[in-house]
């Protein structure tokens, strides 16, 4: 079944594990449009991993790339955009976000996240002495954020990617 294309990017936001880069294919699959995501961008320009840029130009440095790329992306024709769980804290990336996008929010719980990004090495933020609570520090933190998203989609342990997809569509 192919939907109608979008006339706006869709522009996936959460935290680390809830589902953006998996969710974005299937959803871009189903509207056949692009997946685009702005981490692999991030890491396509500067040659290096995630990891290696914060460890080698720290998260600010980070950002900034984020921000630029984002920007590049939601400037292209629509496509659905996979943003890393960071990227929607900024206020400037929220407006343009806002401006060029629709943004939604894949809402997980603690419990689900961590039992997606536990496995994985390849979240610096979560390179702590305990990560799991530095995962709840962050949903905390972010969750206020996240809310400002214009469309809200519940990640439920028994969804799979497909059906996530495709209740992303029904909004
Ligand atoms: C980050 C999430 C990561 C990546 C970077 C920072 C964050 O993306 O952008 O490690 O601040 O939550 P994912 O959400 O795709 O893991």
């Amino acid at each position: 079944r192919k939907e109608g294309r979008p006339n706006r990017s869709i522009v996936l936001v959460g935290m680390m594990g809830s589902g953006k880069t998996a969710v974005g294919t299937a959803l871009a699959k189903l509207l056949d449009v692009p997946f685009l995501d702005s981490d692999h961008e991030i890491e396509r320009a500067a040659q290096m991993s995630v990891s290696e840029i914060f460890a080698r130009d720290g998260e600010p440095f980070f950002r900034a790339r984020e921000s630029e790329v984002l920007e590049r992306l939601l400037s292209g024709p629509p496509g659905v955009i996979s943003t890393g769980g960071g990227a929607f804290l900024s206020e400037a990336n929220r407006a343009l976000i806002a401006r060029l996008g629709v943004s939604v929010w894949l809402k997980a719980d603690l419990d689900l996240l961590w039992q997606r990004v536990r496995h994985k090495d390849t979240r610096p933020l979560l390179r702590t002495p305990n990560p799991k609570q530095t995962l709840a520090d962050l949903l905390a933190k972010r969750m206020p954020h996240y809310e400002m998203a214009q469309v809200a989609v519940e990640a439920e342990p028994g969804l799979s990617i497909q059906d996530m997809a495709e209740k992303v569509v029904a909004h």
